[in-house]
């Protein structure tokens, strides 16, 4: 939205100036705004995501219910897959995960944001809901989606690595995870992987209004 709308890139901008002017040290860039526009009692499941973001609530009501980044809510495997865009963002949920979350109910005008990478998900009460999502990355982000990243590589080749690499295998792994990044890019541009590829179309005529593809 911040790229299409310029009312949008300037609010963009001032929420991220704000945070930084009152949270000392904290410095964003690539920031990222989304709008989501969604139906009655609708939800997304239970997933986690790459960068820093909050959900800002303009319409309607949402629970939101939030977990912990670490075993068993989030594995150091789930994490990378995700990362390498190897799994879907989608993850294993037990209902009895509901127990440890913190769940917050999201009216107009409030706001939520919660610890990078925590998992979550958010049920719609019954009315349309339109909210707006944040995204950002730090320095520190970028450095964890490095290593993390470069983790989930060399898991896959067999060899096992820490989620709080210091040093000069910090930077080693940045290196590698640049390198990959930079082959995974020319063949996505190539066509050679797809994302959650698109199932359905909007069809007036369908009893859902969607059919398949
Ligand atoms: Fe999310």
């Amino acid at each position: 939205m911040q790229e299409w709308d310029e009312g949008f890139r300037q609010i963009t901008s001032k929420i991220f100036d704000e945070l930084e002017v009152k949270v000392p040290g904290f410095e964003t860039f690539k920031h990222k705004t989304g709008m989501l526009i969604s139906s009655p009692g609708a939800q997304v499941y239970y997933h986690a995501d790459v960068p820093g973001q909050s959900l800002w609530q303009v319409k309607g009501h949402k629970d939101v219910y939030i977990y912990e980044n670490s075993d068993p809510f989030l594995s150091g495997e789930q994490l990378e897959g995700i990362f390498l865009g190897t799994t879907e963002e989608e993850i294993r949920f037990e209902p009895w995960y509901d127990e440890f979350a913190t769940k917050v109910t999201l009216s107009p005008g409030e706001m939520a944001h919660w610890p990078l990478n925590n998992p979550h998900r958010v049920e719609n009460h019954d009315e349309v809901n339109i909210s707006v999502t944040t995204e950002h990355f730090t320095k520190e982000i970028r450095d964890f989606y490095a290593i993390v990243y470069a983790n989930g590589l060399l898991r896959a080749a067999g060899i096992s690595g820490s989620r709080h690499s210091l040093g000069a295998m910090k930077y080693a792994k940045m290196a590698l995870a640049a390198a990959h990044k930079m082959i995974y890019k020319k063949m996505v541009r190539s066509g050679a992987t797809a994302k959650s590829p698109r199932s359905f179309k909007l069809d007036m005529a369908a009893p859902d209004f969607m059919s398949d593809l």
